[in-house]
């Protein structure tokens, strides 16, 4: 297996639990929109600024496919959205690739995303109130492409590690 994919809706932990997996496997990590801000020399913000989420949504599936074509073993963080545009989630099933979704309770998500909206431009400017709305319908709106992951892991009431471990055993 080549590429270790892991996705899911904002504020459900995949960087931080790619970098624990990424040591636990010492496998390299790489964050699709740390390569998307390199490549357009540009915050994830200020590419939705000056470009609009169509730009935005061409560069991510541009880079997305660059790195799950690369020969190297990696461990890819995805952006929220990637597997819900431009036929993104059929890469999900490749060959020499494991997708694994990060699964997360609406409840979860609020909390997490409600203190730590500023760097998502989708909802930044949103209140505690709309957040609440907008995560319940979003999810249900992209659950259908989160559900072509390989695999799921739910990530409610469970530590990074607890997480890492299950992800270690689907591996195994
Ligand atoms: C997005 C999620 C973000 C980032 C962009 C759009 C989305 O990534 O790609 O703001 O559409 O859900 P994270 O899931 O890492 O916040």
């Amino acid at each position: 297996m080549k590429k270790i994919i892991l996705l899911g809706y904002m504020g459900c932990g995949k960087s931080t639990i790619a970098k624990k997996l990424a040591e636990s496997l010492e496998i390299p990590f790489v964050d699709l929109d740390e390569k998307i801000e390199e490549k357009a020399n540009l915050s994830i913000n200020a590419i939705f600024d000056t470009h609009g989420e169509i730009y935005f949504r061409k560069l991510e599936h541009q880079v997305f496919v660059e790195l799950v074509n690369s020969p190297q073993k990696l461990i890819i963080g995805l952006g929220g959205g990637t597997p819900c545009y431009a036929n993104n989630h059929e890469l999900l099933n490749g060959d020499g690739v494991v997708s694994i979704y990060l699964k997360a309770s609406i409840q979860t998500l609020f909390n997490r995303l409600s203190v730590n909206k500023s760097k998502r431009p989708l909802i930044a400017d949103k209140n505690e109130l709309e957040m609440k709305g907008f995560i319940a319908t979003h999810l249900f709106e992209r659950s259908f492409y989160y559900n072509q992951a390989q695999y799921k892991v739910v990530v409610d009431d469970k530590s990074i590690d607890a997480v890492v471990k299950d992800i270690v055993s689907i591996l195994a």
